[in-house]
């Protein structure tokens, strides 16, 4: 699965890692330290927009070479590609109200214990990171000692040895200075890259951990994912959602070229869903020497991969974080209340993926 990125040298000479390196953020060197970072420029020229091909179709029937429209009952066109049979894209897929719904879960909700985390393994389960994060929390280690803080902390959790941390106030976690280690909420959530939902995959084992407690995947999120699955899926079968992992993208953040192989049926979709800041998803082929068609990822797309498509390798290698590129503003201008502000400013910098697994 998400195989090191990374193997040395030898995953540099693979036509995958060369794509890959074509579209990861880089920065210009700068001489001035005062001057802002400037990203360095990279030629999109040839990366599939289906967006476009989208419109262009609905104007005039009219398509790329080697994009095909996939007939099936939604009122909008879904696409696939001759050379990749089984993968499916679905432009614009979901609207702005669902889009809203799954970027609140994913930040509130789907993180929450007894789903796991990134974070899991150095601080055990951590909960209510959103809200901590939103009142400016900081989280602190300490020893399970009776010489704990006097102030009543917002959530607690062990790792399963000697050491618990806590949620506390800013003004508190000063108090305490150097003496022991303190992580802002802000800056945890700014660096939870994945939650898994339903069945729980173990990361060390590559498998799915069944005898880890779970809770079973929400059932709006199951029946939408169905309803996606559908123009996947062998007449007469249905699509059983059983786990889920949701990946968290910040600028700069990547995810290497991977297959998803452990799953046990092959011939279901896996369906992938994208909310917040734009980004180039690349699909390779089944040897990471095939070069791998590069293509644009929305807020609202959902992208299918099913049969053979299930066999080739796919990452993610850029997401774009500036105005211009990151193209959210309707999501923006969805969470402009106040109340929303912490959506939006986590929104406004990041891209998140659901995607969803039939596992047996
Ligand atoms: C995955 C995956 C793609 C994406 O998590 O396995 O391929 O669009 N995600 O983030
Ligand atoms: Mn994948």
């Amino acid at each position: 699965m998400y195989g090191s990125d990374r193997a040395g040298d030898d995953a540099e000479r693979t036509a995958f890692r060369k794509t890959e390196k074509k579209y990861k953020l880089y920065y210009e060197n700068s001489k001035s330290t005062k001057k802002k970072k400037q990203p360095k420029q990279v030629d999109l020229s040839e990366v599939l927009d289906f967006k476009s091909i989208s419109e262009s179709f609905n104007q005039n029937v009219e398509l790329p070479p080697g994009v095909v429209h996939v007939n099936c009952g939604f009122d909008r066109p879904i696409f696939g590609l001759e050379n990749s049979p089984g993968f499916y894209f679905f432009p614009g897929a979901l609207t702005l109200d669902e889009q809203c719904t799954w970027i609140r879960e994913s930040l509130t909700n789907f993180p929450q214990p007894p789903n796991r985390t990134n974070h899991n393994v150095i601080y055990g389960p951590i909960s209510n990171l959103f809200v901590a994060a939103k009142e400016g929390k900081v989280f602190i280690e300490e020893e399970t000692s009776d010489n704990g803080l006097d102030s009543e902390p917002s959530a607690s959790v062990s790792n399963g040895d000697s050491h618990r941390w806590k949620f506390y106030e800013e003004d508190i976690a000063r108090s305490r200075g150097k003496a022991c280690k303190t992580v802002p909420a802000s800056v945890l959530l700014r660096k939870l890259r994945w939650s898994t939902l339903g069945l729980q995959f173990d990361w060390s084992n590559r498998n799915y951990a069944v005898s880890l407690p779970n809770n079973k995947i929400p059932n709006a999120l199951c029946q939408l994912a169905k309803r996606m699955a559908e123009p996947a899926m062998p007449i007469g079968e249905e699509f059983w959602p059983e786990a889920a992992i949701v990946n968290y993208f910040g600028s700069g953040d990547t995810l290497g070229g991977h297959l998803d192989d452990m799953e046990a049926d092959w011939s279901k979709p896996i369906v992938s869903m994208s909310f917040g800041c734009k980004a180039i998803f690349l699909l390779g082929g089944k040897s990471r020497q095939d070069e791998p068609l590069a293509m644009f990822l929305r807020s609202g797309d959902v992208v299918l991969m099913a049969r053979e498509a299930r066999e080739c390798f796919h990452g993610v290698p850029r997401i774009f974080t500036d105005e211009e590129n990151a193209e959210i503003t309707p999501l923006e201008l969805r969470f402009s209340d106040e109340d929303d502000r912490c959506f939006l400013d986590y929104i406004r910098t990041s891209r998140i993926n659901i995607n969803i697994r039939q596992v047996f």
